[in-house]
C-alpha cells in the first residue's frame, strides 16, 4: 500500500494532467465502484486503473483474472499492475481503444479515467464503451463532483442514463460514484 502511494505520487508529479487525483482511491470507494460485479456475466474492463485500488476490489468480487482487462496509458503503472495481478490482461493503451481490443458483450466497465469533462472524451470513452457492452452492462465512474460527469443532453445523445450510487466520505477528497446504463435497462 505504501508502495502504491510512492508510485502514484511520483507519476502524479510526472504526468499531472493524466493522473489528476492526489492519492489512490480508498478501499471504501473501490467497494462502491465494484458493487454488483458478483452478478456480471461476460468480460470486465477497467480503464485508468493507476496503482490498482479498483483492480483489487474487482478480483475480490469474484471476477476471474482472465476475465479482466485493464487499459492504462501510464507505462510504469502498467508494469506494476502486471506484477501485482498475475493473469490479468494489462494493456498500455488508452480507454478510447476499448472497441479495438477484441472484446464484445462486456459486462461492466469500471472507470478511474479523470477526463470525462469534455464532450469529445465523453463520446470517445463512454460512447465507444457502450458500442461493445452487453445489453444489461454498466459503466461505473468515480468523480469528485456532486453532479453526474455527463450532462443530460450527452446522456440522451449516447442513449444512456446516469444513476448516483452515493458519496463516499472516506476518501481524499470525498468521492461520488455514478453508474451509466442503456436507457432501456
Ligand atoms: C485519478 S487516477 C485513478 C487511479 C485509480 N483508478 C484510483 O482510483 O486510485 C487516473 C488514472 O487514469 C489514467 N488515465 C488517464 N487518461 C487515461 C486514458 N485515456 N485511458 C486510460 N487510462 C488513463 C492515468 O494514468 C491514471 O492512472
Amino acid at each position: 500500500m505504501a508502495m502504491d502511494f510512492g508510485l502514484f505520487f511520483g507519476e502524479l508529479l510526472r504526468h499531472p494532467g493524466e493522473v489528476v487525483a492526489i492519492a489512490p482511491s480508498s478501499a471504501a470507494v473501490a467497494r462502491r465502484m465494484t458493487a454488483g460485479l458478483e452478478r456480471v456475466q461476460g468480460p470486465v474492463v477497467e480503464i485508468g486503473p493507476g496503482t490498482g485500488s479498483f483492480t483489487r476490489a474487482i478480483l475480490a468480487r469474484g471476477v476471474a483474472p482472465e476475465n479482466l482487462t485493464l487499459l492504462e496509458t501510464n507505462a510504469r503503472f502498467c508494469a506494476a499492475l502486471q506484477e501485482k495481478f498475475p493473469g490479468v490482461r494489462v494493456l498500455n493503451r488508452p480507454a478510447q481503444d476499448i472497441g479495438e481490443i477484441g472484446l464484445s458483450g462486456i459486462g461492466a466497465v469500471i472507470s478511474g479515467v479523470p477526463v470525462l469533462a469534455r464532450p469529445t472524451i465523453q463520446r470517445e470513452v463512454v460512447g465507444r464503451a457502450f458500442e461493445v457492452m452487453a445489453p444489461e452492462g454498466f459503466f461505473a465512474q468515480i468523480t469528485y463532483s456532486p453532479n453526474a460527469p455527463i450532462s443530460p443532453e450527452m446522456q440522451r445523445e449516447l442513449g444512456i442514463r446516469a444513476e448516483k450510487r452515493g458519496t463516499v466520505w472516506a476518501n481524499l477528497p470525498p468521492a461520488r460514484v455514478f453508474v451509466f446504463r442503456r436507457m432501456q435497462h
